[in-house]
């Protein structure tokens, strides 16, 4: 299966993927193009020293679904079967939802439903919450709101700043990324409403 991995910044979860693919943790699946809508994202430079094809489609100058057509058409081009967003810090519009449906994950840095939405790692301080962790899932219209798919909990220390527990989180997110791609290209799960069961 292909993979396209959408990221804006840094990148450390794509270069996680990379490296688990390529380590024999994650079966069956290649990274056919990393795509940014930043052209300094420092995810680029890092794919690039990887080896993997990258892709810059920036929003300026386009109109939203125009930049999101474009997008498309790059991960149709490479014949993409599974998006992964990386830290791509825009929400995507119906079109796109509609054309990677039950074939595009996302991660985000707290244990939905709790905490979606920008600053994760600060709400579950500033909320008092004793564990957060991380969650990849399935994206659907929603705000970090599709089918979850793996989380991994970490816990939440009283002296935490955002920084800590975004690094504590992030060795998790890693791990939780590879193992919900593995799991999605086995093909060994069904969605059942929002409930994602792994086939024994
Ligand atoms: C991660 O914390 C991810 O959960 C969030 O944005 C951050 C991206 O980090 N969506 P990186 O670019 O993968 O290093």
């Amino acid at each position: 299966m292909n993979l396209g991995i959408l990221i804006s910044g840094r990148g450390s979860n794509m270069a996680a993927l990379v490296e688990a693919m390529r380590g024999g943790r994650v079966e069956g699946a290649e990274v056919a193009v990393v795509v940014s809508d930043r052209a300094g994202a420092a995810g680029l430079a890092r794919a690039a020293e990887l080896g993997i094809e990258t892709a810059v489609v920036e929003r300026r100058g386009r109109t939203r679904e125009g930049h999101e057509r474009e997008i498309i058409a790059a991960l149709r081009a490479r014949g993409v079967g599974l998006v992964c967003l990386a830290g791509y810090m825009r929400l995507l519009s119906p079109c796109f939802v509609e054309e990677f449906r039950g074939r595009a994950l996302n991660i985000h840095p707290s244990l939905l439903p709790a905490f979606p939405g920008l600053d994760a790692q600060r709400q579950a301080i500033e909320h008092g919450v004793r564990f957060s962790g991380c969650t990849v899932h399935f994206i659907d219209e929603t705000l970090d709101g599709g089918p979850i798919v793996v989380q991994r909990v970490v816990p939440v220390c009283d002296d935490d700043t955002p920084d800590t527990l975004a690094a504590r989180i992030l060795v998790e997110e890693h791990r939780a990324y590879a193992e919900a791609v593995a799991l999605v290209a086995s093909g060994n799960y069904e969605v059942v409403g929002r409930r994602v069961i792994k086939k024994p």
